[in-house]
C-alpha cells in the first residue's frame, strides 16, 4: 500500500485512557489491553473500530466485558463493530521477544526485555490505533521473575511495587501525560543505575536514572553530566522545562537507530550511552552529548507537541536535530560543530537529494515510513529551520518557538502549524519559504561578481534540480550571508544578508576602486551548493584571511575541490598540477602556522574534501580515478609539508591527555599528520603510528594510530589488530571499532579481509551495532566498494538478501549505496545496476522492497 500525505482523516475514535498489564517472560510475554474509547467529534461516524496488528493474534476480545465474537481481521488489523459513543474495548495477545529479529515492538536483548515502537511498533505489542494522532494516558501493569527481572520500567511515574506470586513481582506505572502509542516504552532486567538529580528552573526535583549493564557502571559519567548539561541548557536558551518527577535513560545492545525519546523512559543504543577515556573516542563522547540531548529535548519538540502522522516526521526531528546542534555549539567550540554538521549534510543528505530516494523534508507518499527517517528529514530539516533562525534573528526566532509550544502543548501537530508559529511569532513572511517543504533537491547558486568604477555587483541566480516525481521546480527564497573584502587592505565590508527568492538577482556596493574578494553562504547560511566565478587567488585569499571561520574552511575546500576535479577530468597539464599542488600546499603550511588558530579548527581545515564530496560535484564519477587522484594529492602535500607534519606530530604528542578542548585538539591534528605522512612516506607513518599506538593512554589516539596502521602493509598492521582485539575481546563497542577499522581501511585487500571477517566468530547478523560496524564502514569505503569487478556490490546485496529476514529495517539501509549507479561510470554503474535487479527478484521486506524499487527508478 502506498500511504499519501493528502489522504490524512482524523481517526474516528478517541482513546483518553489505556491499561495494560503484562506477564513477562522472555520466551513468551501475555499482554492485556484495555481501552477506554469514545468517538472523535471532529471525525467522520464510524460503525467500527480499526486497531492496527503485525504479527500478533487476538487471543481474546472483550466489549464493555462482554466476549467480542462479531470481530474480523483485515490483514494483520482487527476490525471491531462498535455501536455507542463509548467503549471498553479490551484485547489479549501473546508476543515471543526472543523470537523478535526485527527489534520492533516487545524483544529480548541480552537477556532483558525492551522496546521499540516509533514508528509502528506497538502494534506488534497490542491492537491499538497505531498513529501519531490518538493520544492516551498509560497505566501500565507489569509482573514477572524477580530474579530474571529485578528492574521493570514504564513511562511517567512509578504508583506501586511489590511481591507477586512464588517468585515473581509486579511495578505499577502511570503516565499523566497523554502520549501517542510510538513513545510507549517498557524496560525489564538485570540493570543497574548510575543515579543523580536535577532541580528544574521552578524548583522541581527531577530524580535522573542511567540504567546499564552491572559492569558498564563506571562508563556512565559523560552520559548522565550530558543530560543534566542539556536539561539547563533547554531552560536557559528555549525556556523549556522537564515535566515529570523522574527521568530514565536505559543502554540496551541491540538497537536498530541511535536511540529513542520515549516519555521518561529513554532507550539507547549502547554506543551512545557508554564511554570513559581507555574505550572512547573523543568522536563518541560528541556522539553522546549529542543524542542524550537530542532525545531529552524531544520532550518538548516531540512528546509535548508530536506529529499528526508520519508526513510531519521533520516536524519533530528537524526541530531536534536544530536544538540539539545548537546545544553542541554552546558546549564546545561553535565553528567546528557548524563544519561538522555541514560535513554530514554534505556527505550524506547532498547525495540523497540528488539521487532516486530524494524527497522533500516532508514527503507526499511512501510505502514504509521506516526508510523515512532519512537524512534529508533530520539533517535538511534541521537547516530549513536554522534558515528561519537566521533570517529572525536569535531573539524572534524564540518569541517563534515560544509560540509554537505554547499554541500546540499537547497537540498532534503539522509543519504547517510549525511554519504559521513563526510568522505569528517571530514576525517573518515565509509563504514563498514553504516551497522548502515541498520541494526536493539541493538548490544551485550561481555568483557572479562583475566590477565597474566604484561598484561592485553581485549577481546571483539559483536552479533547482529535477528529482524524481517534481520535474518542474519553483525558485525558492535562499538567505545568503555575504561580504566583500578589499583586496588590497584586507578590510572587510559589512556582512549582508541577502535573500536570493528570484531565479536571478543582482545586489550593488559601492566604495570598491578594486575588484573586491566575495565571501559567500558564510556560516553556511543555506543548503545549497555554490558555484562562484573566483578565481584560485581569491580562493587563496579567503583560506587565510576570511573572518568567517566557515567560509575560510569552504575556501580551502574549494581550492582541493577544484583541483582533483580538473585533474579526475583529465584537465591539468603537468603545469597546471604542479601550479595547483603548490597553491594547496601552501594554504596548508600558512594553516600549519598560524598561531591564531586552535587545533581543533586547524585539524578541520587539514581535513581533504572526501571522495564521496568530490563525486558529488561531478555528473558521472569514477571513483578509482577520484581514489588515486586524492591519494596522489595528498602524497604529494605529505612530502611537501613532511617536516611541518612530524613536528605538528611531536608538539600534539606532548600534551597530556585530558578531555579539555586543547588536548582534545591536540589529538585531532595528531591523526592528521599521521594520514597525511601515511600517504607521504608510508615507512615513517608507520614508524610513529606504532610507537603512537604502543603509547597511547586513550582510545582516540589508540584509534587513529590503527587507521593509519590497517592501511598499511607489514608486521606492526598485524601485531597492532591482534593487541587490539586482545585487549578488548569482550567489550562489543570496541570491538565494533575493531571490525569497522578494517572495513575503512586504507589497504588494497580490505575487499579481501572483510569477507574474512564475516566468518569472524565475533561477526553476528543479529547486532545492527556489528552489521553497520563491518559493511556500513565498507559501503562507505569507496575504493573497496567500488571495486572494479563489481565484487564490493555483489558483497552488499548479499548481505542485503540474508539480513532482509531478520532485520528488514537494518537491511534497507544498506540499499543507498547501490542507489548511486546513475551517477557512477558506465562500467560500474552496469553492475551495480544488476546487483539491484538481483534484488528485485528476490522476495523482499516492504521496507526493501520500496528502497530497490525506488533506486532502479
Ligand atoms: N525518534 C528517534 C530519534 O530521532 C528515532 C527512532 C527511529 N526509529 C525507527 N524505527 N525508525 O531519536
Ligand atoms: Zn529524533
Amino acid at each position: 500500500a502506498l500511504f499519501r500525505r493528502k489522504d490524512y482523516r482524523p481517526f474516528p475514535w478517541l482513546v483518553p485512557e489505556v491499561a495494560m498489564d503484562f506477564a513477562l517472560g522472555l520466551e513468551r510475554t501475555d499482554v492485556t489491553t484495555v481501552l477506554r474509547v469514545a468517538r472523535n467529534p471532529a471525525a467522520e461516524h464510524a460503525d467500527t473500530i480499526r486497531l492496527n496488528g503485525d504479527e500478533i493474534e487476538p487471543a481474546g476480545v472483550w466489549v464493555d466485558d462482554e466476549p467480542a465474537s462479531d470481530w474480523r481481521m483485515d490483514g494483520g488489523d482487527l476490525i471491531i463493530p462498535l455501536s455507542g459513543d463509548a467503549h471498553d474495548i479490551r484485547v489479549d495477545t501473546v508476543v515471543a521477544p526472543s523470537a523478535n529479529t526485527k527489534l520492533m515492538g516487545l524483544y529480548a536483548s541480552d537477556g532483558m526485555l525492551c522496546t521499540q515502537c516509533e514508528s509502528e511498533g506497538f502494534r506488534r505489542i497490542t491492537f491499538f490505533p497505531d498513529r501519531p494522532d490518538v493520544l492516551s494516558t498509560y497505566r501500565v501493569r507489569m509482573a514477572g521473575p524477580k530474579a530474571q527481572f529485578p528492574v521493570l520500567l514504564c513511562n511517567g511515574n512509578l504508583e506501586a511495587e511489590g511481591a507477586g506470586e512464588g517468585d515473581h513481582h509486579f511495578a505499577e506505572w502511570h503516565d499523566p501525560w497523554p502520549k501517542p502509542s510510538y513513545l510507549f516504552a517498557l524496560v525489564a532486567g538485570q540493570l543497574v543505575a548510575n543515579s543523580d538529580s536535577f532541580t528544574t528552573m521552578s524548583g522541581r526535583e527531577v530524580a535522573l536514572n542511567i540504567w546499564v549493564r552491572d559492569g558498564d557502571l563506571p562508563r556512565t559519567g559523560h552520559a548522565m553530566e550530558s543530560l543534566k548539561k542539556s536539561m539547563r541548557w533547554d531552560e536557559e536558551v528555549f525556556g523549556r522545562e522537564y515535566d515529570l518527577d523522574l527521568f530514565n535513560v536505559v543502554a540496551v545492545s541491540d538497537f536498530n537507530m541511535g536511540a529513542m525519546e520515549n516519555k521518561g523512559l529513554n532507550v539507547f543504543n549502547t554506543k551512545y550511552v557508554l564511554a570513559d577515556e581507555d574505550t572512547a573516542t573523543d568522536g563518541d563522547f560528541d556522539g553522546i552529548e549529542g543524542v542524550i540531548a537530542h532525545e531529552y529535548f524531544h520532550n518538548w519538540s516531540g512528546n509535548r507537541v508530536t506529529c499528526r502522522d508520519w508526513f510531519q516526521l521533520s516536524l519533530k526531528e528537524g526541530f531536534t536535530v536544530l536544538r540539539d546542534q545548537l546545544f553542541s555549539q554552546d558546549m564546545g567550540s561553535a565553528p567546528v560543530k557548524r563544519i561538522e554538521d555541514v560535513r554530514v549534510l554534505r556527505g550524506v543528505q547532498f547525495p540523497e537529494d540528488s539521487g532516486p530516494l530524494a524527497h522533500p523534508i516532508r514527503p507526499d507518499s511512501y510505502k514504509e515510513i521506516s526508510n523515512f527517517y532519512t537524512s534529508t528529514i533530520y539533517n535538511k530539516g534541521a537547516e530549513v529551520i536554522r534558515m528561519m533562525r537566521t533570517m529572525a534573528g536569535e531573539q524572534r526566532f524564540r518569541q517563534g518557538t515560544d509560540l509554537y509550544f505554547e499554541r500546540h502543548d499537547g497537540e498532534a501537530a503539522t509543519c504547517e502549524d510549525f511554519v504559521r508559529a513563526m510568522e505569528d511569532g517571530a514576525g517573518l513572511d515565509l509563504g514563498q519559504f514553504r516551497l522548502w517543504y515541498e520541494q526536493a533537491g539541493t538548490p544551485r547558486v550561481i555568483a557572479r561578481l562583475e566590477h565597474d568604477g566604484t561598484t561592485a555587483k553581485v549577481h546571483l541566480s539559483q536552479e533547482v534540480p529535477a528529482t524524481p516525481g517534481q520535474p518542474h521546480k519553483r525558485p525558492m527564497p535562499i538567505p545568503l550571508k555575504l561580504a566583500l573584502f578589499d583586496r588590497d587592505t584586507y578590510e572587510r565590508g559589512e556582512e549582508q544578508l541577502v535573500v536570493l527568492d528570484e531565479a536571478q538577482k543582482t545586489i550593488a556596493f559601492g566604495g570598491f576602486a578594486e575588484t573586491p574578494v566575495l565571501s559567500i553562504n558564510r556560516g553556511f547560511s543555506a543548503p545549497v551548493t555554490i558555484a562562484r566565478e573566483a578565481s584560485r587567488d581569491d580562493l587563496v585569499f579567503l583560506a587565510a584571511r576570511d573572518d568567517d571561520p566557515f567560509a575560510r574552511y569552504e575556501a580551502l575546500q574549494e581550492l582541493v575541490v577544484r583541483q582533483l576535479k580538473d585533474a579526475v577530468e583529465g584537465k591539468l597539464d603537468s603545469e597546471a598540477r604542479d601550479k595547483g599542488e603548490l597553491a594547496i600546499g601552501d594554504a596548508l603550511s600558512a594553516v600549519l602556522a598560524d598561531g591564531n588558530l586552535d587545533d581543533s579548527m586547524r585539524g578541520e581545515l587539514l581535513l581533504l574534501p572526501s571522495e564521496g564530496y568530490i563525486a558529488e560535484t561531478l555528473a558521472v564519477a569514477d571513483p578509482a580515478r577520484i581514489h588515486a587522484e586524492r591519494r596522489g594529492l595528498r602524497a604529494v602535500l605529505g612530502r611537501m609539508l613532511e617536516a611541518e607534519f612530524v613536528a605538528l606530530h611531536d608538539r600534539a604528542s606532548a600534551v597530556p591527555f585530558s578531555l579539555d578542548a586543547e588536548a582534545r585538539g591536540a589529538r585531532k591534528v595528531k591523526a592528521q599528520a599521521l594520514v597525511y605522512l601515511a600517504d607521504g612516506n608510508p615507512e615513517r607513518s608507520a614508524e610513529m603510528a606504532f610507537a603512537q599506538y604502543q603509547g597511547a593512554d586513550n582510545m582516540t589516539d589508540r584509534q587513529s594510530a590503527l587507521m593509519v596502521l590497517t592501511g598499511l602493509d607489514g608486521v606492526e598492521r598485524t601485531n597492532a589488530l591482534i593487541d587490539f582485539y586482545n585487549r578488548y575481546q569482550g567489550n562489543a563497542l570496541v570491538i565494533d571499532k575493531w571490525f569497522a577499522l578494517q572495513a575503512s581501511s586504507m589497504h588494497p585487500h580490505c575487499l579481501e579481509h572483510v569477507k574474512a571477517l564475516a566468518g569472524h566468530r565475533d561477526f553476528t547478523l543479529k547486532n545492527p551495532n556489528r552489521v553497520r560496524s563491518l559493511y556500513m564502514a565498507f559501503a562507505a569505503n569507496p575504493h573497496a566498494f567500488h571495486a572494479a569487478d563489481g565484487e564490493g556490490y555483489r558483497m552488499i546485496a548479499n548481505l542485503i538478501l540474508a539480513l532482509d529476514p531478520i532485520n528488514p529495517q537494518t537491511a534497507s539501509r544498506f540499499v543507498p549505496p547501490l542507489g548511486r549507479w546513475r551517477r557512477i561510470e558506465p562500467g560500474r554503474s552496469a553492475l551495480m545496476r544488476e546487483q539491484l535487479e538481483r534484488l528485485a527478484a528476490a522476495d523482499l521486506s516492504r521496507d526493501t522492497a520500496e528502497q530497490v524499487s525506488r533506486s532502479l527508478g
